[in-house]
């Protein structure tokens, strides 16, 4: 951190409370984000995460023992609050002392804060809106992170620039925000930093480090993708909910457009009840997330990418980005 005063004075607090060199978290990506680039991540000084999903316990204890055999540094874990074996995940991290946990997917469930604490880790909550911050704050949270809808994977309606405008100035001088969405080199970093962030969150620029297990194919997709291609999927009909996932334009999301429509003749003829409509949306893109990385199948899988995917151009090691990130955003704040 010698190499970057600049940066280092800011990031301290967000680094302090990560328990790693530098305050750049590598948000957890499903089925990208295991083992190999947990371990990674943190070993090059940022603080890697594990996309728990849909793991069971089972699962996610293996994962967790094997990504200690390949770090002595901290890393999180990921949890979806709607998995339904929230607490017993809850539990396994406990038993593995995992020191920072990531509730992810919406408002946590009773007493989950409050098992995770009681372990003895901290809680890391994502805030939609400036209300939700302060309440989950005030319900335990550690830390925030505030994602706006540039950013890979599942998003919400706003911005990254708005929602570090609305957040940043009212929270940040007493808690620790993270800002994630669209980050995709250090000047960004370094204005979110200026504006009080402890640090970021990235997805889209570390999903095909060189130690990221995603498919080649899923990486070709991203290296020849544009910003513009990383479009968010569309709810057709105001009956069938679609909760919007940013991902690259192929051939799954024009069908799964047709599909929509599909349903909605079928429940306007009578012929699917509403509860049927809206499982065979939900189940549409059952597994797509898993196609796409492992398998390796990006026209039918769901190839999840942020609009910083245009920055992403070549395979690289997970310590040249972290470098990189680091010596822009130096270079910006040094001006
Ligand atoms: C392929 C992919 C999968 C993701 N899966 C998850 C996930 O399982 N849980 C989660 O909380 N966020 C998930 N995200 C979001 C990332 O953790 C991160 O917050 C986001 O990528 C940051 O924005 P960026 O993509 O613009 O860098 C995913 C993102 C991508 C690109």
């Amino acid at each position: 951190m010698n190499d970057y005063p600049h940066t280092a004075a800011l990031m301290q607090r967000g680094a302090d409370f990560l328990g790693c060199d530098t305050a750049i978290l590598c948000g957890a990506m499903s089925w990208v984000s295991e083992r190999n680039l947990v371990a990674a991540i943190s070993n090059a000084g940022g603080f890697g995460v594990i996309a728990c999903g849909a793991m069971t316990p089972d699962i996610l204890d293996r994962e967790i023992a094997a990504t200690k055999a390949l770090t002595s540094k901290p890393f999180g874990v990921n949890l979806i609050t709607m998995h339904p074996g929230l607490f017993d995940l809850i539990a396994v991290c406990r038993k593995h002392g995992v020191t920072h946990v990531v509730l992810a997917g919406g408002i946590p469930p009773k007493g989950s804060v409050e098992a995770i604490k009681e372990g003895g880790a901290k809680v890391i909550c994502f805030a939609p809106t400036l209300a939700l911050a302060k309440k989950l704050l005030r319900s335990g949270a550690d830390a925030m992170v505030i994602e706006g809808m540039e950013a890979g994977g599942h998003i919400g309606p706003v911005s990254t620039s708005v929602l570090a405008q609305e957040i940043l100035p009212e929270l940040s001088a007493d808690h620790l925000v993270f800002v994630a969405g669209g980050i995709g080199r250090g000047e960004a970093i370094a204005s979110y930093l200026e504006m009080g962030a402890a640090g970021v969150q990235l997805g889209t620029r570390f999903a095909c480090a060189t130690e990221s297990i995603a498919h080649p194919d899923f990486k070709k997709a991203f290296f020849r993708a544009n910003a513009r291609d990383a479009t968010a999927s569309v709810q057709v009909d105001p009956r069938l909910p679609v909760i919007p996932v940013r991902a690259l334009k192929n051939k799954g999301t024009e069908e799964f457009t047709a599909k929509q429509r599909e349903v909605a003749a079928l429940l306007d003829a009578g012929e699917v009840d509403m509860a049927e409509a809206q499982l065979q949306i939900e189940h549409f893109w059952a597994g797509a997330l898993r196609r796409a990385v492992i398998d390796g199948d990006v026209e039918n899988g769901s190839v999840m990418a942020g609009q910083s995917v245009g920055m992403v151009t070549k395979e690289e090691p997970a310590a040249d980005i972290i470098a990189e990130l680091m010596c822009q955003c130096e270079a910006a704040l040094a001006k």
